[in-house]
């Protein structure tokens, strides 16, 4: 310690000493962030030449962000007394705007190393500062260099660390483009190969007995129906509408449900009631347009989440978030689709990442019908419950990044949004059950070993994270519940965001009676970590409508929306009772354990570990 410590004086001294020497108005730097490893399959080509025009983005740091236990503590904790009691977007807005001393001193930083005053942007969100500039003049602003990186057909211009001035660093969230790789799949300019890295893909299969029965409750622990999800979870079959209660399910492009399947689901599913016709209420962003191609690539996912979301809280609305456009590089993410329902977290030259998220308008030339409009910012209303069943690695993009969009899941809790994500759909694993090796890099596929892999935005303690259970097979409806058998129902622990006060006393009695005893070598076992999923319900089987026929697919992505549903028809209930809508939940699920039933068989495998508990309620 003591011998770090003296090399760190004489270094910093050194550095300040050369520092004032040569550049007389550049400030003492530190590193900001750092990326160990380069994902995938980028390769470093060379420099990127100095005078290549580059648009800098300075995130800044919102403020108030460290209370955010203390406000949801407020509004969503049952034993608060201004419980429910959720905020405007004007108070969210006002609470969480980075301070005017952020944007002042980042500016003085800029002018005073010669940024001319007219390349210096300030956005009317006071989230973001762009600075237009050069790739050299980047260089020397961030103590770093960047290079060219290709990867197939695709250019990108990155570095792999970078600084800021050490006064200042307290304000700056991140800089962009700088350590942001791109780890997407496939990178394609033209139509044809389409596929997200981010979609949990449903599996799916042909049903073994041909379709059952709409409201035979015989065969639920082989094909899940409407009729048995109402038997399981008591969910009511005759409400009634309530007005202004809503429900919103997201699907990303080239997902895209398909209105003919819905129409044959509903004709036999639908107890009779649901009209041929019924829609959901079609909200498209950034492009976001209904596919008229076929098979269950494209419309599975979409056709399960309206199949289930619509019919279990008919004859509620349920609103669709249809989002993006055809176009795979740079397709739109969750952040797209959060700037279309909260004008507060875009602004309005986009709040985005240039680097992960999409930024419009999109060039058509060669992507036909692709969005070429501006991005879509604060044009539609929350629905009160929204259930997406999309996710990716948690370490797939920087800490930040994944902070800020976490963040903006706590102020749509605090605004009463009650958000929903399937938990995976690969155990401990992450997305194609790869793991994560010592160095940072992805074990193969099939790979039986490495570092768990958990999940975003299951992760995020402020969204409800759903995993899947199953019935057993060739059991009654009355059996308890098990683990998913057809999948690892996805859970674990974050790398990064602590424990939320609501969890701890669940995480406690996990590690007291259920310790899976496996080291820091597998995963942040320390106790002081989010654990996710939240909640888990019947995740395998579900019948839908697909291409004219009708399959079974299993997946969090089924349970994810039938969650959403019974917390909307619990919305319902309380508009009707002149209440607000139930808004962020957690705090009500780990403070009310006594109303779930806990699922204890089972197991939840990936990077070669069982994912079976060593003992049950503490007997060996
Ligand atoms: C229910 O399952 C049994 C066997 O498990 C099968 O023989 C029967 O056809 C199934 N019925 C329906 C309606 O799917
Ligand atoms: C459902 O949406 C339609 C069209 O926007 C609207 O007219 C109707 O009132 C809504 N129903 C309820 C129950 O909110
Ligand atoms: C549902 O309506 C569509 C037209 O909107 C029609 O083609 C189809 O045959 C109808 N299905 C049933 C079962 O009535
Ligand atoms: C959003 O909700 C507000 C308040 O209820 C309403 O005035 C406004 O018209 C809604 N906007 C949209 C786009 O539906
Ligand atoms: C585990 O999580 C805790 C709490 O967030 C953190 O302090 C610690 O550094 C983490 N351990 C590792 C090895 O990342
Ligand atoms: C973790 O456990 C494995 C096998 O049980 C062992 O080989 C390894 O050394 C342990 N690592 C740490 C950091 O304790």
């Amino acid at each position: 310690m003591v011998f770090s410590g003296v090399a760190y004086t004489l270094y910093a001294a050194v550095v300040f000493a050369v520092a004032a020497h040569a550049h007389p108005s550049q400030p003492t730097k530190i590193i900001h962030e750092k990326r160990d490893v380069v994902h995938g399959q980028w390769n470093k080509v060379g420099r990127a030449a100095a005078d290549t025009p580059i648009t800098l983005r300075i995130g800044l740091k919102q403020r108030n962000l460290e209370r955010a236990e203390e406000f949801m503590h407020a509004i969503s904790n049952p034993r608060s007394e201004t419980y429910g009691q959720h905020w405007t977007p004007e108070q969210v807005a006002e609470v969480f705007a980075p301070s005017n001393e952020a944007i002042t001193e980042t500016e003085q930083w800029l002018l005073g190393e010669g940024v001319p005053s007219d390349h210096i942007l300030k956005t009317t969100g006071r989230n973001w500062i762009k600075v237009s500039t050069t790739v050299g003049k980047a260089e020397s602003l961030l103590d770093t260099t960047y290079n060219v990186y290709e990867d197939g057909g695709a250019r990108l211009v990155a570095c792999e660390s970078y600084s800021v001035p050490a006064a200042i660093q307290g304000h700056i969230d991140l800089v962009a483009p700088t350590i942001q790789f791109d780890e997407r799949e496939a990178i394609v300019t033209t139509r044809g190969l389409k596929r997200r890295d981010e979609a949990l893909a449903p599996k799916f299969k042909k049903l073994p007995h041909g379709r059952p029965e709409a409201d035979s409750l015989k065969n639920c622990s082989e094909v899940t129906t409407p009729a048995c999800l109402r038997a399981l979870y008591d969910i009511p079959k005759n409400v009634k509408p309530v007005k202004g209660n809503s429900y919103g399910i997201v699907e990303f492009a080239p997902q895209s449900y398909n209105q003919d399947d819905l129409n044959a689901f509903f004709t036999v599913y639908g107890s009779g009631k649901i009209p041929n016709g019924t829609e959901p209420i079609f909200n498209g962003i950034d492009g976001g347009y209904l596919s008229t191609e076929s098979g269950s690539g494209i419309r599975g996912e979409s056709n399960l989440d309206l199949c289930y979301a619509m019919s279990l809280t008919y004859p509620q609305n349920v609103t669709l978030y249809q989002v993006g456009d055809s176009v795979v590089w740079n397709p739109a993410t969750n952040n797209n689709f959060l700037d279309a329902i909260d004008g507060s977290y875009c602004t309005t030259d986009g709040g985005d990442d240039p680097v992960w998220d999409a930024v419009y308008p999109h060039d058509d030339t060669y992507n036909p019908g692709a969005y070429t409009g501006q991005p879509m910012c604060g044009v539609y209303n929350a629905t009160k419950v929204i259930s997406v069943s999309y996710g990716s690695n948690e370490d797939s993009r920087p800490a930040n990044y994944r902070a800020r969009e976490c963040a903006e899941y706590m102020k749509l809790g605090l605004m009463g949004v009650t958000v929903l994500f399937s938990s995976g759909d690969t155990g401990v694993a992450g997305l194609r059950s790869q793991c994560v090796k010592p160095d940072g890099s992805y074990t193969p596929v099939a790979a039986d070993y490495g570092r768990f892999n958990p999940m975003f935005p299951g992760t995020c303690p402020w969204i409800t994270s759903v995993g899947g259970t199953a019935l057993p097979a060739g059991k009654p409806i009355n059996t308890r519940e098990v683990a998913t058998y057809d999948f690892g129902s996805g859970g674990g622990f974050s790398n990064l965001f602590p424990l939320p006060a609501y969890q701890a006393d669940a995480i406690k009695s996990y590690y007291k009676h259920h310790d899976p005893g496996y080291n820091a070598s597998r995963y942040n076992n320390t106790q002081q970590v989010r654990g996710y999923p939240d909640v888990a319900l019947a995740a395998q089987d579900y019948i839908t409508g697909v291409d004219g026929g009708f399959m079974a697919f299993s997946g969090t992505s089924a349970s994810a929306p039938t969650f959403g549903a019974i917390i909307a028809l619990i919305n319902g209930e309380r508009l009707k009772a002149g209440k607000g809508p139930v808004g962020f939940i957690n705090p009500v699920l780990y403070a009310h354990r006594e109303v779930f039933e806990d699922v204890v068989e089972g197991k939840n495998p990936g990077c070669g570990t069982p994912g079976s508990a060593r003992s049950r309620d503490g007997i060996p």
